[in-house]
């Protein structure tokens, strides 16, 4: 027996929101999970494109891969050791560019085990298995559930998850450059400590952000878009950030201009109308810097992870 699932991609953070919001779009993975026909045969992990190519991605393909870590700590749940398995990963989402898809993957793999297993897993323990992979559940939770979510990462490994609905009319245009770049590293920038100052400067933009969501109020959005926890420590690993920022921070229509994630990819918020506006701008910026990009607008997706 098999099951395959498809992932969305995610967005963390939005600005102010570091750790603890993310919103899933439309860019997704593939994930099968079959028992090994062969009992014995121990773990196999197929890494394919979207026309089903092999890849060569850096990634662990044996018991170390956090899909089977995470398929792993599901059987434990139910107080068994993981067969042998064969996990397909189907890759549409770039990897290493802040969209969550290391997320994608570990909620695949969770998802489609459970299935296999008849289900014994509800959704919080998904959850929760899939963030002690993670390490945060900003990524999990929209992936999981599609929209916007909030989550908080409690004391005792549980996750307390919110899905907000997202406006259709705020659009999200994700600029995709051609270059990695590690969680691991944009983290290791990151200060232990940060002032009070800027704590309370995100507390009271994480405020806004909900509150703009709820009531679509794009004034609002438009001043709660802003950190001061992780992007300002992140920018000099990301050419060009500031002066993207800088350059559409004006035209009408856009909301704000936040890293994806942990970057190094760039999420505007803004119209519909005013897409044309700053699409050129950024893809010249980053240009002129010989960084090539991809970029796309969408909406939110609002399904997240579903069995096919
Ligand atoms: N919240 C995480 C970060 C998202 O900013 O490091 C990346 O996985």
């Amino acid at each position: 027996m098999k099951v395959t699932v498809k992932v969305p991609a995610s967005i963390a953070n939005i600005g102010p929101g570091f750790d603890c919001m993310g919103i899933a779009i439309p860019l997704y993975n593939e994930i099968t999970v079959e028992e090994a026909v062969l009992p014995g045969s121990g773990i196999k992990i197929n890494l394919v494109d979207y026309n089903e190519e092999p890849l060569d991605l850096n990634v662990p393909t044996d018991k170390n891969n956090i899909v089977y870590k995470a398929i792993e700590l599901l059987y434990n749940f139910i107080g068994q050791s993981a067969n042998d398995l064969v996990i397909t990963i189907k890759t549409g989402i770039p990897v290493a560019r802040g969209l969550g898809s290391s997320a994608s993957v570990i909620v695949g793999g969770l998802v489609a085990a459970n299935e296999l297993l008849g289900k014994p897993a509800d959704l919080d323990v998904l959850i929760s298995i899939a963030t002690e992979v993670e390490g945060h559940p900003d990524n999990i939770t929209p992936a999981l559930l599609g929209g916007f979510v909030l989550s908080s990462l409690e004391e005792d490994g549980s996750v307390v998850y919110r899905k907000l609905e997202w406006p259709k009319e705020w659009k999200l245009t994700v600029f995709i450059p051609d270059f990695e770049l590690d969680t691991s590293i944009s983290r290791s920038v990151l200060p232990e400590m940060v002032s009070l100052k800027d704590a309370v400067y995100n507390s009271r933009r994480c405020a806004m952000l909900i509150d703009a969501i709820r009531t679509k109020d794009s004034d609002l959005l438009s001043k709660a878009l802003k950190d001061k926890l992780h992007q300002p420590y992140r920018a000099k690993l990301i050419a060009g950030f500031e002066e993207i920022i800088k350059s559409i921070k004006n035209t009408e229509g856009v909301y704000g201009c936040v890293l994806s994630g942990a970057g190094p990819s760039i999420l505007v918020i803004s119209d519909s109308k005013s897409v044309n506006d700053f699409r050129e701008k950024i893809n010249k910026i980053w240009l002129d810097l010989n960084i090539t990009c991809q970029y796309e607008t969408m909406s939110a997706d609002e399904n997240g992870t579903i069995v096919i």
